[in-house]
């Protein structure tokens, strides 16, 4: 059982007042007076303990806590993951569930999903709803958000992550980070850094260009860090420069500690802590799950073996080890504790509310991209169709189980069949045929879904079936995609392809012959082939989007909901389109990953390859049109060092409201070192009604034009022309114009 801060501190304080009950507050022991500045109170906590109690905070006491001084009142810490919801309990030792009855709860849509919002209000919402979640079930850290950049769409774990551009995750992450700590709960960014992909995830080394980690997988951390304030950061499986990166000099203590100036804790990835000496003096704070790959094997009461604890303790009575950098981390610790669990102003927070349902549906509604609408096919007119065919495996799916550690117990899930016939209603029929199998398991480390999803029909047999019923149909809805299985969307493996799985090819193929009326829907959190693009006139990216999918997704099929996400990574026509991948830069056997298409990750590749994706990076459409004037620059020349401003006039020429995302790119005309052709700087979510028109004015800050020199270590702004384009998706630009700096 946890006992709360609360609860601690009570207990000590009766003790403390049974001796001196009439003291005033101030002559009480500093830390445990919360009107005293957090950093008085940590070392007044840490000069009251002693050496063994200094280690004991320092690492796990079980899979997810990590024991607190009951001497003085200091409570234990609680992690959970993260970063969809909040899991369920587990046993103290165990992977397994403890079989709780109240740690339902709801699922928030994967950070894909909320990445594809382009909208920094909806990550407000969705840390101010899973900030209280973590708060009522009593959490301190809550294991995200994740900000690994989408280097290749085969990494299994790209939907827990917000995409392919350090600019997007950066302003997105930022409000997630901010509203969930207003509970007193701190979030863990994870995995910092380069954990890319997950084959071979913890032994890879990552090799790449001082330019590329600071230009492309660095800035959202940094910008959780420091724009954010996170209070902690949880150190990723893989190599960097030969070191672990839960143990890794140059990741954690100078860029960090030392360049970014974190004051928070490094916590490591559960099982990513190797070595004493590194972890004692590389940059690890917090030790959890050695042992374990994180998922499945356990080591029983192995606790006191941790790199940083027995073997720790040692070192330092040795006094092989100092105290001051124990001392730092154990500072870090209780920093922690007084900004969480020791923060006795913290809301209780709520779970599975009404308004946390509403937030993930709106958030879902939001996110979901409309990538292709030929002849109207959507939204559907329930005025004008009499029969719905809705056919794959992904429409009867419950896709909140699995995945890996994101797996959640969620108290509902609405699936997508079932919001459909909600919004239908008896104002049309509804008929269901599976099209393909695929995953039938819904079982993930003991929570089941409770769906018997086995079928014995043929290949052939279940096609012939969906043929059947499409030609039968006014319209037909296919649901497809990927899943959470093991080599899907799903941690600790990559996907072998960017095809999709369970021969769906096929089966889109047979729908669109017999029935023009035909709406894709995609499940996933990464880009997938599509051979048939041409064949299908409506095609939308579901992802997957929680609790709430089935009727985010109906919304926007019926058009209760106008379509405004955008995608936030590139979709390429095939694997070799990557930059990675035409590079043979990714490899699932090796040891060795070097990042050889540098900067050009997304869209920067295609952009200087000159690729046509088959779906951009910011690609999304609307039920309604959009109409942009011509880009106005504040100064045609403005000195190196002032900021500048764009400014597009945008009009709503379509018939109905709709949301546009306007999306700036900078690209730099003159520069020492090659840039990419363009690069997002700036985005903004309006709404408009229609005839309306709104001006969306940028800010281009000096920083907003530099690029990291490898050779000086620094940002640098050279003089020279500056192109700002302006458009609706990175292949879409409307209007440009152009920019000197002095
Ligand atoms: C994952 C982390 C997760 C941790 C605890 C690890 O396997 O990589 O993202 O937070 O397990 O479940």
């Amino acid at each position: 059982m946890k006992l709360t801060a609360r609860f601690y501190v009570l207990l000590s304080l009766a003790a403390l007042t049974a001796s001196c009950s009439q003291a005033p507050k101030s002559e009480g022991p500093v830390y445990l007076d919360d009107s005293q500045p957090i950093e008085a109170r940590v070392e007044d906590a840490l000069s009251r303990m002693t050496l063994e109690e200094k280690v004991k905070i320092i690492h796990a006491q079980s899979k997810f806590s990590s024991a607190g001084v009951p001497r003085l009142g200091i409570p234990e810490l609680w992690t959970t993951d993260g970063p969809h919801g909040i899991r369920p309990e587990v046993l103290w030792d165990e992977w397994e569930q403890a079989g709780w009855t109240n740690d339902s709860c709801v699922a928030f849509p994967a950070l894909t999903c909320l990445a594809a919002t382009w909208n920094e209000d909806m990550s407000v919402l969705y840390g101010k709803s899973i900030g209280e979640e973590a708060r009522f079930r009593e959490k301190d850290i809550l294991l995200g958000p994740g900000v690994n950049i989408y280097r290749t769409p085969l990494n299994g774990r790209n939907f827990e992550y917000m995409g392919e551009d350090p600019y997007l995750a950066s302003r997105m992450v930022v409000p997630y980070v901010q509203e969930v700590q207003k509970n007193g709960v701190a979030v863990c960014v994870k995995h910092y850094a380069l954990n890319n992909q997950e084959a071979k995830r913890h032994e890879y080394d990552a090799i790449l260009s001082d330019r590329a980690l600071y230009e492309i997988y660095l800035p959202a951390f940094k910008a959780a860090v420091q724009d954010g304030g996170a209070w902690s950061i949880m150190g990723a499986y893989n190599f960097y420069k030969g070191q672990h990166a839960c143990h890794n000099e140059y990741l954690l203590n100078d860029i960090l500690k030392g360049e970014w100036g974190f004051d928070g804790v490094v916590i490591s990835d559960w099982g990513g802590t190797h070595d004493t000496d590194q972890a004692i003096t590389n940059g690890l704070d917090l030790e959890f799950g050695t042992w374990t790959d994180g998922l499945t094997m356990g080591a029983t009461n192995g606790y006191d073996a941790y790199y940083l604890a027995d073997p720790y303790l040692k070192k330092l009575r040795e006094g092989s080890a100092s105290e001051d950098i124990l001392n730092d981390k154990v500072r870090r610790v209780l920093r922690l504790m007084f900004r969480t669990a020791m923060n006795n102003d913290k809301p209780s927070g709520s779970l599975c509310s009404p308004e946390h349902y509403d937030a993930a549906r709106k958030i879902a509604g939001e996110g979901i991209v409309l990538l292709k609408n030929d002849n109207d096919v959507l939204p559907v007119d329930l005025a004008s169709v009499k029969k719905i065919a809705v056919i794959g495996e992904n429409a009867i799916k419950m896709m909140t189980v699995g995945g890996g550690s994101s797996s959640l117990k969620a108290q509902h899930e609405c699936i997508p069949l079932e919001g459909i016939m909600a919004a239908v209603g008896d104002k049309a029929e509804v008929v269901y045929e599976r099209g393909y199998v695929g995953d039938v398991s819904g079982n993930y480390n003991g929570v089941a879904t409770g769906q018997d999803l086995s079928e014995s029909r043929s290949e052939e047999q279940l096609i012939a079936d969906a043929v059947a019923a499409a030609k039968n149909a006014d319209v037909v809805l296919f649901f497809g995609g990927l899943n959470k299985a093991s080599h899907q969307d799903c941690e600790d493996s990559d996907r072998y392809h960017l095809e999709l799985p369970y021969a769906q090819d096929k089966v889109i193929e047979a729908l669109a012959e017999a029935n023009p009326n035909l709406a894709v829907v995609i499940i996933s959190g990464n880009a997938v082939a599509m051979p048939w693009v041409d064949k299908v006139n409506a095609i939308v990216e579901g992802w997957y989007s929680g609790s709430q999918m089935g009727h985010a997704i109906a919304d926007v099929l019926f058009g209760k909901v106008n379509p405004s996400g955008k995608l936030p990574f590139t979709f390429p026509v095939k694997l070799e389109d990557n930059g990675a991948h035409a590079l043979n830069a990714y490899d699932p056997q090796d040891l060795t990953v070097e990042y050889k298409e540098d900067i050009y990750v997304g869209y920067r590749w295609a952009d200087k390859q000159q690729i046509k994706p088959l779906f951009a990076f910011g690609h999304g459409l609307s039920y309604t049109e959009f109409t942009y004037g011509d880009a106005k620059v504040s100064k045609n020349s403005v000195k190196a060092g002032a900021d500048v401003s764009v400014s597009v006039d945008v009009t709503n020429t379509g018939k109905v409201a709709g949301k546009e995302v306007v999306q700036l790119y900078i690209g730099d005309e003159q520069s020492r070192l090659e840039r990419p052709v363009k690069e997002l700087k700036g985005f903004s979510k309006i709404a408009l009604e229609p005839g309306e028109t709104k001006t969306v004015t940028f800010s281009i800050d000096p920083e907003k034009l530099m690029y990291f020199d490898d050779e000086k270590h620094e940002w640098v702004l050279e003089d020279g022309k500056f192109t700002a384009y302006v458009g609706s998706a990175s292949d879409d630009i409307r209007t440009q114009v152009s920019f000197e700096v002095r």
